[in-house]
């Protein structure tokens, strides 16, 4: 397996290299370095908060963002952790002991669907969340109950991620994201991290309209070998950013 990008954040890197294969997990590891790519960014830029799971599952992305954290922030991560134990809630807790940042994490045991805003914010008040990474239940009804709560969550200045878009198994999610979108037309898909393989899949990146350009460029600079050329057409004015771990594009000079 090629060595990891990274990310920038030496303790992100360290983890995402050395340990993101010894926790339980669905995301792939280029989405981990471009995640904490981001929230990198945001700190050099000021744009303070804390990073929020709906999905910690046994936490092998919210381990690798959590180190991206700064100051007083907090990684605060949600599951109902039935699924496919109970068990995997000390799963959790161990690897976070282990390989994360025990004094930043909150791990909380909630079905996000009973989960308002105001729940939210008071887990950590006096900030808002500057890194949302929605990876829950893949029914219309709680992708558009998570995006809603993650948008209201959400600082200003900072982004929505959204895994398993355009996989093989749940081909309907962007629908439900379109509609969300449709009501909410100050988000915009500024990032299509390409999916690795089945089972560590395409995620999106949201943010609002005045910090479309600032996130693309920011991450064609973090990223300049991974950028497909062609873009994402989400019929706005502008393409959006696609990174992958792979971005080729055929070559047909032979036909010209
Ligand atoms: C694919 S796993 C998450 C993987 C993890 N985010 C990662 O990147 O490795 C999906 C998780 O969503 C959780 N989940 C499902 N429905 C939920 C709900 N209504 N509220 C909170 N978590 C839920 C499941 O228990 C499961 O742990």
């Amino acid at each position: 397996m090629n060595a990891p990008l990274k990310s920038g954040i030496a303790a992100a890197d360290e983890y995402i290299e050395r340990h993101y294969f010894s926790v339980h997990g669905m995301s792939s590891r280029f989405a981990a370095a471009v995640g904490a790519a981001t929230m990198r960014i945001q700190s050099e830029h000021g744009i303070a908060g804390h990073f929020a799971e709906i999905g910690a599952f046994a936490g092998r992305y919210f381990i690798a963002l959590s180190h991206a954290l700064t100051g007083d922030e907090k990684a605060i991560g949600f599951d109902t952790f039935h699924w496919p134990s109970p068990k995997v809630k000390t799963k959790l807790e161990e690897n976070i002991a282990k390989y994360g940042a025990p004094g930043r994490s909150i791990v909380v045991a909630a079905d996000s669907l009973k989960l308002s805003a105001k729940d939210l914010v008071a887990l950590a008040p006096g900030k808002k969340v500057r890194f949302f990474h929605v990876d829950g239940e893949h029914t219309p009804e709680h992708l558009s109950n998570d995006l809603a709560l993650a948008t209201h969550t959400l600082h200003e200045r900072g982004v929505i991620c959204l895994d398993d878009m355009l996989h093989a198994g749940y081909p309907t999610l962007p629908v439900t994201v379109h509609e969300f979108l449709k009501c909410e037309p100050s988000l915009r898909v500024f990032c299509v991290i390409d999916r690795e393989d089945i089972a560590a899949q395409t995620k999106y990146m949201i943010c609002r309209e005045p910090m479309f350009d600032f996130y693309i460029e920011q991450l064609i600079g973090a990223f300049p070998d991974n950028v497909w050329p062609l873009g994402a057409d989400f019929r706005y004015d502008k393409k959006a950013l696609v990174l992958s771990p792979d971005p080729k594009l055929p070559n047909f000079d032979d036909l010209l």
